[in-house]
């Protein structure tokens, strides 16, 4: 049994559903190999306290599932934690959950210190704890894998070399010094305590599910509704983008092979500017969901920056690559195709997010 925490956000969920769901769709009779294959996948509980980017439906195809739990609650209980652990004889965590958006850690840090740091402290100690109870073979097996992000790293210079491990963290806005923490935790849990820890830090992700505040998502949704495609500065900053199942493979094949300790960098060697991305979601639109007239780069906007806005992050994905044999399966190209087809399909979710608060908070940032 897995306990994914934040499983209803995005990474998450995109983690529990390729990690339940038979890779064929249920629509086809499974043959008696694949059934045999179905009946080996984890069961998992999801423990995630839905705030605004928490999202049940999008496991919805679960809900029938025996080998799925969805538990409503926060990471900071450790009452709550403790009791699911024992109660579900739990042999790995994958840690996801995390205040997870910048701009809203620059309007308010708080809560990103009250999840990421401190919540990640009292999940640590309720893993502790639990871990000595398990028996030596038990012990032996037993996985904590925190997901972090490259951001704690802080910003490349146009020419330096792509993150290793090995780089000094750096982190520039309150979202990456809350993650900078969350890693120190983690590594010191092991270091003291002998905890069975991994760390991976990935770079940005996109695909199904990912909640409109973010680049991506935001400019395919307020491109089809006529809306202003708002870019921060000049537009020029960098980011290495990663179509989201290939981080969740990359966390399945850490999880299962990764050395005790560790921490892998993944990324899929896809830097781009903004800029660049804003327009390659245009033309793919232009092309899939043409305007009556004119093209989708009409609409781009540059707005006020974004404070302490890092400029480039690049990671070098060797040693995950080299020692775990790890590669991503989609190119930018495939991946955003994809993803810009699944928003065009998926309209019901986009209504179900577009939510009071989620318009409250786009009248925040966007006002001026
Ligand atoms: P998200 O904001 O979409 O989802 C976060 C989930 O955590 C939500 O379901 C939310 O309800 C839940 N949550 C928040 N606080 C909680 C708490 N106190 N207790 C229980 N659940 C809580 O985030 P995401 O983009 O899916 O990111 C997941 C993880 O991956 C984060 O740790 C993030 O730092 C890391 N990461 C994200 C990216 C990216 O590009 N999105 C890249 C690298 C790393
Ligand atoms: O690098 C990994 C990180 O990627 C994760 O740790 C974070 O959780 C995740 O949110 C993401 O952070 P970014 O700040 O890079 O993602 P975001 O989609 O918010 O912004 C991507 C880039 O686009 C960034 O340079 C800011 C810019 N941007 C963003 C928005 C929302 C704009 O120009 N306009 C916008 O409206």
């Amino acid at each position: 049994m897995i306990l994914v925490t934040g499983g209803a956000g995005f990474i998450g969920s995109n983690f529990i559903l390729d990690s339940l769901l038979p890779k064929t769709g249920l629509e086809t009779p499974l043959s008696s190999q694949e059934s045999a294959v179905q009946n080996k996948k984890p069961g998992i509980v999801n423990l995630d306290k839905l705030t605004y980017a928490g999202n049940p439906s999008n496991l919805k195809e679960l809900e029938a599932s025996p080998n799925y739990v969805f538990v409503q609650g926060d990471i900071a209980d450790r009452k709550l934690v403790s009791a699911l652990l024992s109660e579900h004889q739990v042999s790995a965590i994958v840690h996801f959950a995390a205040e997870s958006h910048v701009d809203r850690s620059i309007h308010g840090p708080m809560e990103f210190i009250e999840t990421n740091v401190v919540g990640t402290f009292q999940l640590l100690e309720a893993a502790r704890t639990y871990f000595e109870t398990l028996s030596s073979t038990e012990q032996n097996t037993f996985r904590f894998l925190h997901v972090s992000t490259d951001e704690v790293y802080g910003s490349l210079e146009p020419r330096e070399p792509a993150f290793l491990e090995t780089r000094q963290y750096e982190p520039n806005s309150p979202y990456s010094a809350s993650k900078a923490a969350s890693d120190h935790l983690v590594r010191a849990w092991h270091h003291t305590y002998g905890l069975p820890v991994l760390t991976t830090n990935c770079s940005n992700n996109y695909g199904p599910f990912h909640f409109p505040e973010k680049l991506i998502p935001l400019v395919i949704l307020n491109a089809i509704a006529g809306k202003p495609l708002p870019i921060y500065g000049d537009g020029q900053q960098i980011r290495d983008w990663l179509y989201v199942r290939d981080h969740c493979a990359a966390i399945r094949c850490v999880l299962e092979k990764g050395r005790l300790g560790q921490t892998y960098n993944i990324g899929g060697r896809n830097e781009k500017t903004n800029l660049e991305v804003v327009q390659t979601i245009c033309a793919i639109l232009d092309e899939l969901h043409p305007k009556s007239s004119g093209s989708y780069v009409d609409q781009i906007t540059f707005v006020k920056d974004r404070p302490g806005h890092d400029r480039r992050y690049a990671i070098d994905a060797s040693k995950i690559e080299n020692e775990l044999g790890w590669r991503p399966s989609e190119t930018f190209e495939t991946g955003i195709r994809k993803t810009v087809q699944w928003y065009l399909e998926n309209t019901s979710w986009v209504d179900g997010v577009q939510s009071g608060s989620y318009r409250a908070w786009i009248d925040k940032q966007y006002a001026k």
